[in-house]
């Protein structure tokens, strides 16, 4: 008789189940989830060692035998292009004793010789040598059997590949679904992109989870980066980040399109210089068009730890064509601690001057240097500091802005949307898919 699968436990140890303390659609969330060591390996089971995640992008490793080393959820891997140019992720990890086989953030290789014993591979993922192989007997070292070991999946759209441990996730194209016709407004509106640079990587004493909800939050903007209000960096209207819309694809990817003050013209094709707005009617459909043409800046999460900013330059208010992507990750190392990880990409077609431009602005807003990190950073570290204790994780976190929320009825495309970007319609929508994937299914991440 074989065994049927069962679904994991919700329960806690205290007894405590999942969906008591996670309520998505009541707006209502455990300060516990952000702390505890239990919901944390739970998460790198669940989550971590379920989903699909962002590893790299093409234009990092445009050469044979180039590599970058990244996670995959929080397992090491090196994204590697092979002498035939086919792109593997492989556990970074020899399988002699498991030692670090890449040893730097990016590199160029023909073969990759492990430092312990010195085993190689081939950039393919093939056991070339293991060391002292005279001293091996009959049928103690299979080469074959012994290559690098891959991800269960690997795939990629508009350049960015994506990895996941679990051979049943659904294929990368299912998963992303209706996200791709928004990726397409970002990531292929004038025909591809590429990363500038290496990535930033830094750590912070934050939950994870603090980090991605505020990739979809746009009224803390007016109250955190206040300093940037006084300096006359972003407009002294409370409201002014409001008028836009905030979009459910599903399977907890979220987004938002900001419009800007009514009136206020320099909200406008992604903030993007006029000769690359100019291609947009190439690559985009008319639907996908009006909303770039429409929108200045777009936020988007890819579930759960994957995000874009699209943003018109806070260094200078006459300079609204210097517009940036910026593309950040969290990893979790601990409940309480958290990579950060941050690119700049470009449009391929932007001019020198552009790119020089989009560069300093990104640099004095984003990545550990930058201006608004600086003032997030603040606020995700005291969010976890004061809901660690056994009084505060008692207590809910309020999500509730916009339950009642109606959808638009015009927005030309997929998912649901609302008529405004403000609230928490998105951040209910991520919790929604948390609690579907802690407690046993892929879920549409659509319950809020
Ligand atoms: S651990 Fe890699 S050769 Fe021994
Ligand atoms: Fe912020």
């Amino acid at each position: 008789m074989t065994a049927t699968p069962t679904a994991p436990s919700t329960r806690l140890r205290n007894g405590d189940a999942l969906e008591e303390i996670v309520r998505p659609q009541e707006g209502l969330i455990s300060r516990r989830i952000f702390t505890d060591p239990e919901v944390f390996e739970l998460e790198l089971e669940r989550i971590f060692g379920k989903g699909w995640f962002f590893i790299g992008h093409d234009s990092e490793i445009p050469e044979p035998g180039d590599l970058v080393t990244r996670p995959c959820g929080i397992d090491p891997v090196v994204l590697i292009r092979d002498d035939e140019g086919v792109v593997h992720a492989f556990l970074n990890s020899c399988r002699h004793r498991g030692m670090r086989i890449a040893r730097t953030d990016r590199d160029n290789a023909t073969f990759l010789k492990c430092p312990y014993h010195g085993w190689s591979y081939k950039n393919n993922g093939e056991l070339l040598n293991a060391a002292c192989e005279n001293h091996y007997g009959e049928g103690e070292l299979v080469k074959e059997e012994l290559g690098l070991i891959p991800v269960a999946q690997l795939g990629s759209y508009h350049g960015l590949w994506f990895g996941t441990w679990n051979e049943h996730a659904p294929p990368l194209d299912e998963w992303l679904g209706d996200m791709r016709w928004y990726m397409d407004i970002i990531f292929g509106r004038t025909g591809g992109l590429e990363i500038m640079g290496p990535p930033q990587i830094w750590e912070v004493d934050t939950a994870w989870k603090f980090a991605t909800d505020n990739f979809t939050d746009n009224f803390h903007v007016f109250s955190s980066h206040h300093s940037l209000v006084e300096l006359g960096m972003l407009p002294n209207n409370p409201d002014f980040a409001a008028y836009g819309h905030m979009i459910v694809p599903g399977n907890g990817h979220i987004l938002h399109f900001v419009q800007g003050e009514p009136g206020n013209d320099d909200y406008r094709g992604l903030g993007l210089s006029h000769d690359l707005r100019a291609k947009f009617d190439e690559f985009l459909t008319p639907e996908q068009k009006s909303i770039a043409d429409d929108h200045g800046y777009s936020a988007g999460t890819i579930w759960p730890n994957f995000h874009w900013l699209q943003l018109i330059s806070a260094g200078d208010m006459e300079a609204h064509e210097e517009a940036f992507l910026n593309l950040r990750m969290e990893t979790p190392i601990t409940p309480t601690r958290t990579r950060m990880w941050s690119w700049l990409a470009v449009d391929k077609d932007a001019t020198p001057e552009y790119r020089k431009k989009v560069y300093e602005t990104y640099v004095r807003t984003f990545g550990p240097s930058g201006i608004f990190d600086q003032d997030d950073m603040e606020n995700w570290e005291d969010c976890t500091r004061a809901n660690i204790g056994p009084a505060a994780r008692r207590y809910t976190l309020h999500h509730k802005m916009g339950l009642k929320r109606a959808t638009a009825t015009d927005w030309p495309g997929p998912g649901v949307a609302y008529p405004d970007s403000y609230g928490e319609m998105t951040q209910r929508s991520w919790y929604a898919q948390w609690l579907t994937s802690m407690t046993g299914g892929n879920g549409n991440g659509r319950g809020a």
